[in-house]
């Protein structure tokens, strides 16, 4: 009888679960009308309504990416975890599919996905509540799906209960396989508060041991390390994180939490990571957290929140908070993560906007979403003022030749600055979207991603003391994004 019942509250609970997916679909398309778009990304990721923050399960699947993320979709706050989905072929087009996972007695925190025998698995944390201090706890679980689309849960959930330490914070799982073991690193932290890392290894996903403490913060890098990633580039291991708790230190570590990574070595027989490297950032502007990789095809490609937790989010009051960054190519060259962006971005151009040199003073309009190239002169200052041509916007870009840094200055003051010494090219590429801006410098060893929120599509003032040679192009996705234009003002001489 018991047997019976069980398996009864089984088939109810199943039932349920796929009620609400039902309910929560025609919901988002409902929902969707009531969009203001006017700050709405044409080729960045967004969630379709409601808030978006951390990329989840970046992986490649039978020849399609696919990217979750965490996803609230019933107000434009953070909310009960769910699984936002969306895939691609070349990681430009975005293609919207359901909700991947819904919370049930647990939130759906971050985590990662594998492909395994035309399967794909997600392994995420379960964040649940609990009635004694701290007042939740954080484990492992995964979920299955055979065609990419539709995800059920594991029966036996969570594989991995808690943290070794008894720490409750233990989150954010990035699993890998080598030979023919997975691996696992979760984030979490040392009973002494410091930001922690750590290494289990399965032989089938489901049974996992503890490997090693990867690496942890020593006094320096924070109280809690979230959304950890290890993988090996350019034959050195690179462990990337997000630490919390970080104080800022001149013009380093300016937002509310970081971003950043440790290059070392590794072996698979001795589990030891030998840092080679102190901590760096990976990107020095306003908005970028997260970050997650993925390989394909011989390329290991990274995506993060384009965002930041404690800020405000001026798209709220439109029904959606949140973006992805473009996705972008990672190398190391002496010693430093490169980041490039994706070479199918050159795909969503549909014509040259300007060519030419801009003299002092003068103004170009674009459209929402421009790509440009902009020729710097390292002897000579460079002062590009970028705002909407109907208001707001306001960032400032600046390169200073006495001090060799590139500064992205947001509403007058809000700073983000770091040395650049160009090992090649001293090009700038800056991508403009509805509500972003991207500022790649060179080969991308210095990257800038931040918020900014144009009114009527973008223009370039040049205030610097010389011409500027810049050429812009337009750019534009086949991903439909319901309402949106490039916003182009189209003049006709008669
Ligand atoms: C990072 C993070 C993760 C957590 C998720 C919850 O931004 O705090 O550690 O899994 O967001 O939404």
């Amino acid at each position: 009888i018991l047997l019976y019942f069980t398996a009864l509250s089984y088939v109810a609970s199943d039932i349920n679960y796929e009620k609400a997916k039902v309910a929560l679909k025609e919901y988002i398309e409902k929902k969707k009308k009531d969009i203001n778009p006017r700050y709405r990304p044409l080729y960045h990721l967004a969630p379709p309504v409601g808030w978006m923050n951390d990329p989840n399960g970046f992986s490649y699947h039978n020849g399609e990416f696919h990217l979750f993320y965490q996803y609230y979709p019933y107000d434009s706050i953070w909310g009960p975890m769910h699984w936002g989905h969306s895939s691609s072929l070349d990681l430009v087009n975005w293609k919207e599919l359901p909700t991947a996972l819904l919370p049930e007695t647990e939130q759906c925190f971050s985590g990662s996905a594998i492909s395994e025998n035309n399967t794909m698995i997600l392994m995420y944390t379960g964040r649940r509540n609990t009635s004694v201090e701290p007042y939740f706890n954080e484990s492992q679980y995964l979920a299955f799906s055979t065609d990419g689309i539709d995800f059920t849960k594991y029966e036996h959930n969570p594989v991995l209960p808690g943290s070794p330490s008894g720490a409750p914070d233990f989150r954010d799982p990035k699993v890998w396989k080598y030979d023919n073991d997975f691996y696992v690193v979760i984030g979490t932290k040392t009973l002494e508060n410091q930001g922690s890392v750590l290494l289990y290894k399965s032989k089938d996903l489901r049974n996992w041991e503890i490997v090693t403490v990867l690496d942890e913060s020593k006094g320096d890098l924070g109280y809690m390390w979230e959304c950890p990633d290890f993988f090996e580039l350019n034959g050195k291991f690179v462990l990337l994180m997000s630490p919390q708790g970080m104080h800022s230190q001149g013009d380093r570590y300016k937002n509310t939490f970081q971003n950043g990574y440790i290059i070392g070595s590794f072996n698979y027989t001795t589990n030891e990571f030998v840092r080679e490297q102190q901590f760096q950032e990976i990107d020095y502007g306003h908005d970028f957290y997260a970050a997650t990789t993925t390989e394909a095809n011989g390329k290991r490609y990274i995506v993060a929140w384009h965002s930041m937790w404690e800020v405000s989010h001026p798209e709220a009051v439109d029904g959606w908070v949140g973006q992805m960054t473009l996705p972008r190519e990672l190398s190391i060259v002496n010693n430093r993560i490169l980041m490039k962006p994706v070479e199918t971005i050159v795909n969503l151009r549909v014509g040259v906007a300007v060519d030419g040199n801009i003299g002092l003073n003068e103004v170009r309009e674009f459209g929402k979403a421009v790509e440009l190239f902009i020729d710097s002169d390292l002897n000579r200052t460079v002062n590009l003022l970028l705002e909407g041509r109907d208001g707001g916007g306001n960032i400032r870009l600046r390169w200073n030749p006495e001090d060799h840094k590139v500064v992205v200055d947001r509403d007058s003051g809000d700073i983000r600055q770091v040395e650049w010494s160009p090992i090649n090219s001293t090009t700038w590429r800056v991508f403009l979207d509805a509500s972003s801006i991207e500022l790649f410098c060179g080969e991308g060893e210095v990257v800038f991603s931040s918020r900014a929120y144009p009114l009527g599509g973008w223009k370039l003032t040049n205030q610097s003391p010389q011409s500027v040679h810049v050429k812009a192009f337009n750019l534009k996705t086949n991903s439909g994004i319901v309402g949106q234009e490039n916003g182009l003002r189209l003049f006709i001489f008669i």
